[in-house]
């Protein structure tokens, strides 16, 4: 290995090291952090990636970038880890490190008010800081690409390559054909899941999601559960993955399936192991959010929504249920928690409604980043957009505009790749299934340990 490779793989350590503490103050804001602590933590997380920017940045990492690339005799997973490396250098030394402190900061503040506006209902509270957050977006993409439409820019943030013409052109084919499932559907009769609102207790809620992560495969040497306002995965460490849940009293299926999918998520981050030489770098990262969101979801609807799944599973689950799933069966539950219809909330919807909620989500973010709908018209807007898409009315905005984290974070061009990683994750399922032609018959005795064998 040349110097300069060793050298760059040094300075690109210091940078994972510095981005998984400050994930340990993410993390840490999100669960556990008292209210009052706000302002200091957003200080912190803005410290450090000033500090990580600052690394990031060094001409050096330039300088042996530019010499490997010249460089005709480096091996195959170098020259990846260079591409990889110039994507992330150009990225970092085109944005003022003062722009990066003040997303970082803003962020912080943006999230918390969200937090509270969506428990107030409170939209007003919310919108000088989701126009902060658009302007800071629009700054970044400018400074990123100038040429370019901010949105574009945004979207290959996320989905390398990806623009918003091209995924306009797959969603259009998704929406029609969704919507014909969803009509056909609609036209039939409608399946009973009353069981699944029955009061299930957050402790009872705690050991299904506890028993469903260990039956997977989730290592708990290697990372743990807690609870959130919205579930997520955060990487602290390499070996360090944490996940977090949602308990809905009268839903239990919510903290089962939100507990499933950000395993789905966990497995991924647990399974990146590159060539040793390369741990611990950005190598050793995701290939993209969709692909990671073609783990978790299908954990959660393809495995996780499976009769063959839950034949060895049910009986445990009903078990620890309170007394919700006495007297169901296994083939109740299963059409249960397969119901499809029409609903006002992303993270709760089924697999068929879920990409319309993407689509929906898409088509706004657009808009709002050409500036052709403005913050104040958004929840006017969105509500009209549920009424086109499900002829539903939307209370209030809670329920609304203000029910994802996701525009709070500035994460403008994230959602696409929820409904990228559906179709991903069919096509890895399908193949896989082909190369193990027992598979379900192994997941329906107890076995997924095969899955996550082949996806590693
Ligand atoms: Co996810």
């Amino acid at each position: 290995m040349l110097d300069d490779m060793k050298h760059l793989i040094e300075l690109d350590k210091e940078h994972t090291l510095l981005s998984h503490i400050g994930a340990v103050l993410g993390w840490d804001q999100e669960t556990y952090l008292p209210e009052r602590g706000i302002e200091e933590r957003a200080e912190q997380i803005a410290f450090m990636e000033g500090l990580s920017h600052e690394k990031a940045v060094n001409p050096e990492i330039g300088k042996m970038l530019d010499n490997m690339e010249a460089d005709e005799k480096i091996e195959a997973i170098e020259k990846a880890y260079v591409r990889v490396m110039r994507r992330e250098y150009d990225k970092e030394t085109k944005l003022p490190s003062g722009l990066v402190t003040e997303m970082a900061r803003q962020t912080s503040l943006s999230q918390a008010a969200w937090v509270q506006a969506r428990k107030d209902n409170d939209f007003a509270r919310f919108a000088p800081h989701l126009q902060k957050m658009i302007d800071l977006n629009l700054e970044m993409a400018r400074n990123l690409n100038p040429t370019a439409k901010p949105y574009d820019v945004l979207l290959d943030l996320y989905e390398f390559g990806s623009t918003e013409e091209s995924i306009a052109a797959v969603f259009s084919m998704l929406k029609s054909d969704l919507e014909n499932v969803l009509k056909k559907i609609r036209s039939r009769p409608q399946v009973d899941d009353s069981f699944l609102h029955k009061k299930v207790s957050q402790a009872a809620q705690e050991k299904m999601s506890g028993y469903i992560m260990d039956v997977i495969g989730f290592d708990r040497t290697r990372g743990r559960l807690d609870k959130t306002a919205h579930p997520f995965t955060t990487t602290l460490g390499r070996d360090d993955v944490r996940i977090t849940t949602r308990y809905v009293e009268d839903f239990f299926p919510s903290s089962i399936f939100s507990t499933v999918h950000e395993s789905g998520h966990a497995f991924y981050e647990m399974g990146i192991d590159p060539h040793p030489d390369f741990r611990g770098t950005r190598l050793a990262d995701a290939a993209s959010m969709a692909v990671h969101e073609s783990q978790s979801r299908m954990w959660e609807n393809i495995i996780g929504r499976s009769a063959f799944f839950w034949k060895k599973h049910y009986k445990a689950v009903a078990a620890l249920s309170e007394g919700a799933l006495d007297g169901v069966s296994l083939d109740a539950f299963v059409r249960a928690i397969n119901k499809v219809e029409t609903s006002l909330i992303r993270t709760e919807a089924d697999e068929v409604t879920y990409g319309l909620h993407i689509i929906a989500r898409f088509e706004l973010e657009a808009a709002l980043m050409r500036g052709s709908l403005a913050v104040a018209d958004l929840p006017a807007a969105w509500n009209a957009k549920i009424k086109e898409l499900f002829d539903l009315d939307v209370p209030d905005n809670a329920r609304g505009c203000l029910q994802d984290v996701h525009w709070s974070m500035g994460a403008f061009g994230y959602f696409p790749s929820y409904a990228l990683g559906n179709l991903y994750a069919a096509q890895f399922w399908t193949t896989m299934k082909g190369e193990i032609p027992d598979l379900e018959k192994r997941i329906e005795e107890g076995d997924s340990a095969a899955v996550l064998a082949w996806l590693r």
